[in-house]
């Protein structure tokens, strides 16, 4: 199915990822909306800039009936992710204010805008959805790197699996794919915000991976057809979308 002149919709493209999947979709003849509660999205050449908060239902549905209007929807990049330490011993009030700041962007902002996408990927006669996750989903390989004061943040990135799982296998009638795709260290903002200054210690500029190299990776993932993935990209490793694994082994690696 050529892309070309179909609508792609990428939630937090201001910056980082959501920003190389932006770039990669216009690169690829795709009318793109890219959104973001930052300004900065505006700067996105070739793409249509809206400034929308995905944790908002409004906001959400405006989105998507700006998609509507662009053409046929094929690619909706469910990026939008955040982040804070949530230690298990923070004070009760603490931990539900943490609650809601994460899943109501990494969680319902995906549940939202899919279910509001999906009609319209179904009656454009399918497409894709990717769903982005985090390495850590993927115990196989990450040899239990989850950080231990992060419990939301990698709760909220174990649960994408089961909406990658579910819709994979629900929507597979109407030619819609979904598949999660599973990074380890990317050179974003929100990575370098982790260390002083935002800069990042030497060993790891020696070996983090650059937002272009996922980006492929997505079009990769895209252009191959497979539903029901989660897909790794590990640090120090070519990034490839490898051979499709079992049945059993395709969400958790
Ligand atoms: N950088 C990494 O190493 C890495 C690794 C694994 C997974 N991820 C995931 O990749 C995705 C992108 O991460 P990044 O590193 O580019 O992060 P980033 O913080 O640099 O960029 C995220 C963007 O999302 C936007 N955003 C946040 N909440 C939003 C909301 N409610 N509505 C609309 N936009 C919103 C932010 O304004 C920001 O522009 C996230 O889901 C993150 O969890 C990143």
């Amino acid at each position: 199915m050529s892309l070309a002149g179909k609508v792609a919709i990428v939630s937090g493209a201001a910056q980082g990822l959501g920003r190389a999947f932006a770039e990669r979709l216009v690169q690829e003849g795709m009318k793109v909306l890219a959104f973001d509660v930052k300004d900065e999205v505006n700067s996105i050449e070739g793409a249509t800039c809206v400034i929308a908060d995905v944790s908002k239902r409004a906001d959400v549905e405006r989105v998507i009936a700006q998609a509507a209007d662009m053409g046929d929807l094929a690619v909706l990049v469910n990026n939008a992710g955040t982040w804070r330490k949530t230690p298990v011993d923070s004070a009760w009030e603490q931990a539900l204010a943490d609650w809601d700041f994460i899943m109501d962007t990494n969680l319902k902002g995906v549940l939202m805008l899919s279910r509001a996408a999906v009609p319209h990927l179904r009656a454009a006669g399918g497409g894709h959805i990717v769903n982005i996750s985090t390495y850590y989903v993927l115990p196989a390989k990450s040899d239990g790197t989850n950080q231990p004061d992060t419990d939301l943040y990698n709760a909220s990135k174990w649960a994408l699996n089961g909406f990658t799982d579910a819709w994979a296998k629900y929507l597979e009638k109407d030619n819609i794919r979904v598949n999660g795709m599973c990074m380890g260290a990317v050179d974003t903002p929100m990575l370098r915000g982790l260390f002083p200054d935002n800069e990042l210690p030497a060993e790891m500029k020696a070996v983090v991976m650059q937002d272009s190299v996922i980006a492929q990776q997505m079009m990769d993932i895209i252009e191959s057809g497979r539903t029901g993935e989660n897909f790794g990209a590990w640090v120090g490793e070519p990034v490839t979308i490898g051979e499709q694994p079992p049945l059993h082994k395709r969400i958790t690696g």
